[in-house]
């Protein structure tokens, strides 16, 4: 007698399912990541895949049938299947496959297939496990490839030659990282050879569907445990050779610099305590990137990687550009972030300064909380005297911080004083007078010689426009 679920298939859905399989008379069941998160406990997704044994797409219009009002299922005819959006699910229906690959052909020739057929053609044992929706073994389930075995290990492994596996599909590589990544599972060794073997095919696979196993693996707890299977299979030097560039560590004249990429690799572990923004992640994963291409040695003072935030911050494009991913406001913030990166650190090492602080707050606006966590996750040192000196020298920068915000408002800077007033108040016409008024005016409030407050302004106003040989024409403070 197979393991029991019942309590898996409970949500009315799955009934609808039931009945439309019997009008129809096929055998259906529910398949992949649903059954998978339901047996580790994880929350259920929204997405349910339900397999049949025959036409996926005439299963989801009979089920369609019997939900009151429910005229709207969107249909793949290319893929065969059709999904039907009900109450928060997203249900989608195929009918059991078997792929078999001509050997002469890459197309694969496409068939109607029993149950254990479908299993076989997916990518891991763990998403091959079914839970039956018919009346007569409902809620039995079907695990002809031991995923549950595989579960309890926390293995993941293929159904089939690992080789076929994913050379069917090679994002099948990314997803066996990332769920590895995810779950906090291992690699089955053979696997995990066959994926070395099959990195080149990572070069059909679209840049958006590796994206979105990427931004998985970024998301997870430790997503060093990630980067470290994609790092050592060679997949990360063909999606982000930026990063593998930053691994080694050369000596000059007795010199070494540390290792950028482990340590980069600590800095998104560190924050991903901290933080589940997804672009803060990759702002931390990409701080360092302007490190390889500006590395020198100095004799004077060593190994130097002087402008590599600026660098780094145009790496950015260029890599958001490659990849595909948005040139919007993220890509923008994770810019910003990287070039600042070092802002805080500097500030720390010195004498905090108000107006310094005043600057920083200034430059990054509303992203200065990012950047103090970015910067916090950056201290990587083992040796305990310098990490205890480094995040008091934080403790302090962020304790100016609130101060100088609450005393001086310099967050969403704008000017006390605006240029029409300055025209006004000479009686002049746009001119480069007024720029420089306005910058003077914003230069004496970040370096504190005047509050931020329209008064003061308003004085340091006409005291400007006098040095440059501009007479007030009416007095109206
Ligand atoms: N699948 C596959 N090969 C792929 C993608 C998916 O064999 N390249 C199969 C797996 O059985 C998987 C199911 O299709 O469980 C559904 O895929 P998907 O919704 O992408 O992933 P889930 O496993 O549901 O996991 P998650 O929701 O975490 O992405």
């Amino acid at each position: 007698m197979s393991k029991q679920y019942i309590q898996a298939v409970q949500h009315p859905v799955f009934e609808l399912i039931t009945k439309a399989s019997v009008k129809l008379g096929i055998r259906s069941y529910v398949i992949g990541g649903f059954v998978r998160d339901y047996i580790l406990e994880r929350n259920v997704p929204k997405d349910i895949d339900v397999v049949a044994l025959g036409s996926g797409i005439n299963l989801a219009k009979e089920v369609a049938k019997l939900i009151p009002g429910q005229t709207k299922i969107s249909v793949f005819k290319n893929f065969g299947t059709a999904m039907i959006r009900h109450q928060d699910l997203e249900v989608e229906f195929v009918g059991a496959r078997k792929e078999s690959y001509a050997a002469d052909s890459r197309k694969p020739v496409v068939e109607d297939g029993s149950l254990e057929d479908d299993q076989n053609r997916r990518d891991f044992t763990i998403n091959a496990l079914a839970i039956s929706l018919n009346e007569d073994d409902y809620g039995s389930l079907l695990d002809p490839f031991y995923g549950i075995s595989d579960l309890e290990r926390k293995l993941i492994r293929t159904p089939l030659d690992p080789d076929i596996t994913y050379s069917d599909d090679p994002l099948r590589m990314m997803r066996a990282i990332r769920f590895a990544s995810q779950l906090n599972f291992k690699i089955e060794e053979e696997s995990f050879e066959a994926i070395k073997r099959n990195v080149h095919r990572i070069e059909i696979i679209s840049n958006e569907r590796i994206i979105d196993e990427l931004h998985k693996i970024i998301l997870s707890d430790v997503p060093s445990e990630g980067f470290k299977l994609l790092y050592e299979t060679g997949l990360l030097s063909k999606i982000l050779p930026e990063l593998t560039n930053l691994q080694g560590i050369e000596e000059k004249e007795g010199q070494t610099h540390k290792d950028n990429f482990w340590h980069t690799l600590e800095v998104v572990d560190n924050i991903a305590k901290n933080t589940d923004n997804l672009w803060l992640r990759w702002a931390a994963l990409l701080h360092d990137i302007g490190k390889a291409p500006t590395k020198r040695f100095d004799k004077k003072i060593g190994w130097t990687f002087h402008t590599h935030e600026f660098v780094g911050s145009k790496m950015v494009y260029t890599l958001f550009k490659r990849l595909r991913m948005p040139l919007n406001d993220k890509m923008k913030y994770v810019q910003k972030l990287v070039m600042m990166s070092s802002r805080p650190i500097v500030l720390a090492q010195d004498i905090v300064t108000d107006s310094a602080v005043r600057r920083l707050i200034f430059d990054a606006g509303n992203d200065i909380e990012d950047l103090m966590i970015l910067c916090e996750a950056d201290i990587t040192t083992k040796n305990p005297r310098r990490y205890k000196k480094y995040s008091n020298n934080f403790k302090i920068v962020r304790q100016k911080i609130s101060e100088v915000e609450q005393r001086d408002q310099v967050r969403n800077f704008q000017p006390p004083i605006s240029g029409e007033q300055i025209m006004e108040t000479f009686n002049i016409k746009p001119s480069r007078e007024i720029g420089l008024i306005k910058e003077a005016i914003k230069e004496a409030i970040l370096e504190g010689e005047i509050p931020n407050q329209y008064q003061d302004a308003y004085d340091y106003m006409l005291k400007r426009g006098e040095k440059l040989g501009l007479t007030p024409v009416n007095d109206k403070k």
